[in-house]
Parts: C-alpha cells; structure tokens; sequence
C-alpha cells in the first residue's frame, strides 16, 4: 500500500465514501433546497455548479483535508516561484509567467524580459500581416497562414481559433496542419494561393518527425510552384527553443520566435505558439485571453480552498475516480465554437496525468487521470448519450455551457434547453415498468456556466482546466510536467522505417508487428 492510501485524509475518505454509496442525488436535493447555491461556486464569467456530484458537506471537507494534507498551497506557492517541480527533468513550470502583468517574475528568477520581448515582436509580426504588410516571393501579401505543429504546438491554438471565430477581423484565414499523413496538409493547402501562404512551423524541440515532414513538404509544394530560392524564406516563421535547428531548416533568424524549456508544449498557448491565434484575432483579443487567464491565475494562487475553482474541480475529481471508481471523464461543450476543447483536455489531463510512477519513482495502487473523452452538444446526444444514461459505466460530465452570446437567441434557447435537459435526466433518471425504458439517473456531473464565450472567459477557461490538472498531480503526488511516455513509440517509428522501406528489420521487432510490416510489403509490392 502506498503512503498516500495508507494516509489519514485517504482512508477518511474511503471510508465515507461507503456511506455515500447509497446515496441519491434527488434525495439530496430534496433534503437541502439550497443544495444548487452551497455547491456552487462562481469567479470572473465562470459559474461552476457542482450541486449534481455525490457529494455530501462531509465530503467536500474530507476532500479539503487531502488537499492540505497534500499541502497544495505549498504547491502551487512551489509553481509560482519557479521552483523545478517538474523534478524528472529539473525544471520550472512557469506558464503562469506568460501572462503576467508582473514587471518581475518569479522572484529570483526572472524570465519577464524575455517574455515581453516575444509579446511585442509578436504585436509587431501580427500587425504587419493583418496590415497587408508580410509579402511573400513574389511581393504578394500573405493572407493564408497555415500552422504545421502537433500536440501542444497545435491542439490550444486550434482549440482557441475554433472557439473564438466570432473575434475575427480581417481576411487572414488560418489552418492547422499535424498529423503525419500527407492527407492533412494536402487537405489544408487545396485551393490555396502558394504565393499568398505563411507557415509557422511550430516546434518546441524541432524535431519531432511529423512536423518536419509537413515543414518540408510545405516547402516543395512552395517550390513547385514559386521556385527554388532564398526569397522562399518569406513564407516560414518558426516558434521554437532551438533556433538552431530552424535556422537549418531554413528559417531566418528574425522570423523565429523563442520557446523556453520551462513552458510545457501542452501549456504554451500563451506564448508565441499562439502567433495563428493572434493573426485570426489580432493582438487586443489575444490580450484578452490572456487576461483572462491571468484573473483565474490570482484566483488560484489566493481563493481558500472553499471556494478556489481549480481545487474544486480537482478535488471533484480524484473523489469520482479515486472513491466512486470512475475510469473516464467526459466533457461536453454545449458551444460548437469549443467543439476542439475535448481533443485540448486529452493532452492536457492524459499526457499530464496520465502517469503510473510517484514523484520518487515508486509504483502507486491508485488511479491517475481518467479516460477524457467528449464532443459538442447537441451532436453528441444522438451519439453516446445513451451510454451515460443507461450504460454500465459511471462517467462523470462536465458540461460546459455559454449563457448568451451572437446570433440567433431562439437557436440559443435551443440548445441552452438541451443541455439543462441532458443534466437534469443524468440527475433524475425516471421510472419504468419496462426495464428497458427505465433510466437510473444519479450520474455525477458538473455545470460549468459561462456568461458567453469571449477571449476573456475562454482565457479563464483554459486556466481553470490548467490548474485542475495541476491540483490533481499534487494530490497524486505525480509530476504533471513530463511525459516520458510518448517517447518509446516516436522511438520505435524511426527504428522501424528502414524496415518498412527496406525490409531491414530490426532484431527485436515483435512477432505481430514483423508479420504486418511483412504483410505491408506484400501488398506494395502488388501495386
Ligand atoms: O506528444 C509528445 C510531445 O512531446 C508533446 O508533449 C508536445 O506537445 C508534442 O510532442 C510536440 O512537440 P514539439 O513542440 O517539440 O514538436
């Protein structure tokens, strides 16, 4: 047994959660007619109502207890002084940093300069396309920017470009380019302008394969159309911590804009990685996400526990996973423009959480991050609902829901109708004689409530969601801040490319992926 299961505020909640197992939510409501308003709790444009979680009085302080137990304020005091809590690679994690309005931050430790520096060339950069200004080869302006990235270096801008398509002005048109298959840059590039696109190549490290293979196809599809040359340079930018590398690649040295080893990619829309954001938005937007984001930062760092959002959606959490046995969590927007927010989450809660080791390296015997999973609403209803109301799982829900916004307001009503009716049928359930008509109800789940969806309230949005991971690692006593994981397999890919190309198969290969790789050639060869 670990020391965390073994711990005092642990095994206070494992037993509880004995007693709560019976438990009813419309029994609950029923027994308290101010349950919405005591399990509920707002900040900045966010009102997150928790009242239709299993959860008791008693359990919220069980819950508050882990977390001083697990001294979190220590944490996230640790985070905000830059101290390396990311401990397997001896680093800060410091994207709080990248929206500060701070003159110095961390204290002793400074990356400020830096960070305003990147900010301005950035303004400078986005002013002068959206001005008309960036020409390509052939002195045309470039008006198509296209993102080649993946994972952190794609998943937040997507997300926030998607969602904040009411905010664009002007005629820049943005797309993102990750997956490895030439089909997604293919997809991307059909109908556009050669001599009017701009790639960002979008790479903490530069190396990661997907992205250079896009990036230099980028480039022959330039070729084929514009010609060799220098002048081919005007259409990359680069965002990344090796400049190195994009100087190699091509890229001159004042169109690559830094990353730094102490933002995780899965962390740095903030920064410069946002440069497609900002050019479909423009800079006053993009300060205003970050604003946001800033709010929900001092919110974190100062809010008790009792009313700290981050905590509680954390803290909601571990009790579904670690105490009522909930292996998945879905999140449902019911906002088309955040219909990229699940595929956002997956990384950040999986490949932050999803970790099997402590801090110390020690196995553990209690579950991490849950399965994310998830899409917009009202679509979603008529694919996987059915699952969470009378399906065998228990998989809490966040739905997240904009109030008002543009547009058709009865649309609107519509769809606001239909997530309160999704909430309250999870809630209640109803009776039937028929069993198979008959819905259990009492699914755990969260409202997150928005005034509407703007820079502003997807900045604290996103922040919130940030730090909701990190009070779980904290919890979980694991580093939310590595992901040696994803390494075996870009490892094994390259290992296995001569044996797709040239049959050299490597001595280890298993016995099912030599039999395929066979069987792949097989069929090549009949082509
Ligand atoms: O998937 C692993 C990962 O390292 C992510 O953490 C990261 O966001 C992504 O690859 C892309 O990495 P890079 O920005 O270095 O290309």
């Amino acid at each position: 047994m670990s020391i965390l299961t073994h711990s005092p505020a642990w095994r206070a909640l494992a037993a509880h959660s004995a007693s709560v197992a019976g438990a009813r939510l419309t029994h609950l409501f029923a027994a308290d007619d101010q349950r919405a308003e005591r399990f509920s709790c707002a900040f900045g444009q966010l009102h997150l109502d928790y009242s239709r979680q299993l959860v008791t009085q008693e359990t919220m302080q069980l819950l508050f207890a882990l977390a001083r137990q697990a001294d979190l304020s220590g944490w996230i005091r640790r985070m905000y002084a830059g101290e390396p809590i990311n401990n397997t690679e001896g680093r800060a994690a410091l994207h709080v940093a990248l929206r500060t309005d701070q003159v110095a931050f961390p204290a002793g430790g400074d990356v400020m300069p830096e960070v305003r520096a990147t900010r301005e060339r950035m303004r400078a950069m986005v002013e002068k396309l959206r001005a008309g200004l960036l020409r390509g080869a052939t002195g045309k302006p470039l008006a198509n920017v296209v993102n080649l990235g993946i994972g952190g270096s794609d998943l937040g801008p997507r997300m926030a470009t998607r969602a904040l398509r009411a905010c664009r002005k002007g005629g820049v048109r943005v797309f993102y380019v990750a997956n490895a298959d030439p089909a997604d840059l293919e997809g991307a590039l059909d109908g556009l302008d050669p001599q009017a696109t701009l790639f960002i190549v979008t790479s903490k490290t530069f190396t990661t394969v997907e992205t250079l293979d896009n990036a230099r196809r980028a480039r022959a599809w330039l070729e084929h159309s514009l010609g060799a040359g220098a002048a081919l340079a005007r259409h990359f930018l680069a965002v990344t911590a090796s400049e190195a590398r994009a100087r190699e690649f091509g890229v001159e040295a004042e169109c690559i804009f830094p990353m730094w080893d102490w933002v995780g990619g899965r962390f740095s829309l903030w920064s410069a990685v946002a440069l497609p954001l900002a050019m479909a938005i423009g800079m006053d937007e993009f300060d205003e996400l970050l604003e946001g984001a800033r709010d929900m930062d001092a919110h974190f760092h100062t809010m008790p526990l009792e009313r700290n959002l981050p905590a509680l959606l954390g803290l909601l959490g571990v009790w579904n996973i670690n105490f009522l046995g909930a292996e998945t969590h879905a999140v449902i927007p019911y906002c088309e423009d955040l219909r990229e927010l699940p595929a956002y989450l997956q990384q950040l809660e999986m490949e932050s959480n999803g970790k099997r080791v402590d801090r110390d390296g020690h196995e553990i015997d209690y579950d991490t991050a849950p399965i994310l999973w998830g899409a917009s609403g009202t679509s979603s209803q008529h694919s996987f609902h059915q699952l969470l109301h009378q399906g065998t799982h228990l998989a809490p829900v966040d739905f997240i829901v904009a109030a008002d916004g543009a547009g058709d307001g009865q649309a609107r009503d519509l769809l606001l109708a239909s997530a309160l009716a999704q909430g309250a049928a999870l809630m209640s359930g109803a009776p039937a004689e028929d069993p198979h008509r008959r819905i259990p109800g009492n699914r755990p789940l969260n409202t997150v409530l928005m005034e509407r969806l703007s820079a502003e309230s997807l900045g604290q949005l996103i922040a919130l969601y940030e730090h909701k991971v990190f009070v779980q690692g904290v919890i979980w006593n694991i580093n939310s801040f590595d992901q040696w994981g994803v390494e075996l397999g870009k490892r094994l890919a390259a290992e296995l490319l001569p044996a797709l190309r040239e049959g050299k198969m490597p001595a280890q290969t298993d016995g099912a992926t030599r039999a395929l790789i066979e069987r792949i050639r097989r069929l090549r060869r009949r082509r």
